[in-house]
């Protein structure tokens, strides 16, 4: 388990210092794909980074498995890196080196027997996919192969932990889905927690099972990802979840508008049609993105209510009735 517990930083800069991390606490328990989401300069490279102490935090403490690497000795410290990994947008390879020879590397610098090391580098590529390209240097590589040597060099230690900071983000979107099956088959077959930085709602909608958004240097919402999408609270996570349904409600049709969150407290039965039925009242959807996890269903609707106040008002009982959680657009 990670746990960040009020974690600063702030980097010193001519023009005085500059805040990337304020009041962070964060719990990521074993077995998570926990995303970290936020727009350009949020603090989540500070923040990832602080994990591994990359980056000394000004404050606060960074507890890994009940240790906390802020108080451990350098000797420790370098121990405890082996057991997590972590993976760049610009992949860091050497590009001295094969592929075969950048997954070594870590395993040279662990002192490990060159036999293991062999064996070792085998079953990683196996793993990832590129036994093939194992003489191969980087620059024969495409970007997505070039991640997954970098994934297969980030494992090498059997490192209970991945960090990812932007692994995908200059990648196309198919190389980017396949890299992201590739972390989740890891996280279910090896076992290791992976925390996932990220500017893209899709990369979190695919795979993680937990989401933190980050603004300003802050987290301001996180828990599971079917509910934060399900119901986002902060302006940017309202944002980066539902731009369309902000963009639709900028321009007013001039009717009552409500919205309906699902969140998956419902079974998935035809809601708005046997709303309609029952009470005998035309309803009309005007944006709908609601999603199946595990048969229920999670998103967003907007309606409009044909009638008068009273329509309305039935409406709203019939919600408050079925248990649907439903807010008035305003
Ligand atoms: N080494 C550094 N020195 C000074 N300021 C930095 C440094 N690294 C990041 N920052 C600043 O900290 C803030 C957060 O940056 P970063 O963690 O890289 O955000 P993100 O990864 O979300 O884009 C930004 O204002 C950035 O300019
Ligand atoms: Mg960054």
């Amino acid at each position: 388990m990670i746990q960040l517990v009020n974690l600063e930083k702030t980097y010193p800069s001519k023009s005085g210092a500059v805040t990337a991390l304020k009041g962070v606490n964060l719990t990521v328990e074993d077995g998570d794909i926990y995303g970290i989401i936020g727009l350009s300069g949020a603090g989540k490279s500070t923040l990832v980074r602080c994990i591994n102490l990359l980056e000394k935090p000004t404050s606060g403490n960074v507890i890994i498995d009940g240790e906390d690497l802020t108080k451990v000795k350098r000797a420790r410290l370098l121990e405890i890196r082996r057991n997590i990994g972590m993976i760049f947008q610009q992949f860091n390879l050497l590009d001295q080196r094969t592929v075969e020879d950048n997954v070594r590397f870590p395993l040279e610098i662990a002192k490990v027997k060159r036999e293991e090391q062999d064996e070792r580098i085998a079953s990683l590529l196996k793993i990832v996919k590129l036994e093939d390209k194992a003489k191969a240097y980087p620059s024969q590589l495409s970007g997505g192969q070039k991640q997954r040597v970098a994934i297969a060099r980030a494992l090498a230690t059997s490192p209970k932990y991945l960090l990812c900071d932007e692994a995908t983000s200059a990648l196309d979107p198919q190389t980017t889905e396949s890299i992201l099956d590739l972390l989740k088959e890891i996280n279910k077959t090896l076992g290791v927690t992976v925390i996932i930085i990220t500017h893209e709602m899709k990369v979190i909608e695919k795979i993680c099972t937990k989401v933190a958004v980050i603004d300003h240097s802050n987290i301001v919402e996180n828990g599971r990802v079917s509910e934060v999408f399900a119901d986002p609270k902060s302006d940017i996570a309202k944002q980066l979840i539902i731009p369309d349904l902000i963009r639709y409600t900028a321009h007013k049709t001039g009717d009552r508008q409500l919205r309906l969150v699902f969140n998956g407290e419902l079974t998935d039965r035809p809601l708005i049609s046997a709303l309609a039925k029952d009470l005998g009242v035309a309803v009309n959807i005007l944006y709908a993105d609601t999603k199946n996890y595990d048969g229920r269903p999670y998103g967003h609707m907007v309606i409009t209510v044909a009638g008068g106040q009273a329509e309305f008002d039935k409406v709203v009982k019939y919600l408050d009735q079925n248990g649907i959680n439903y807010k008035e657009q305003l």
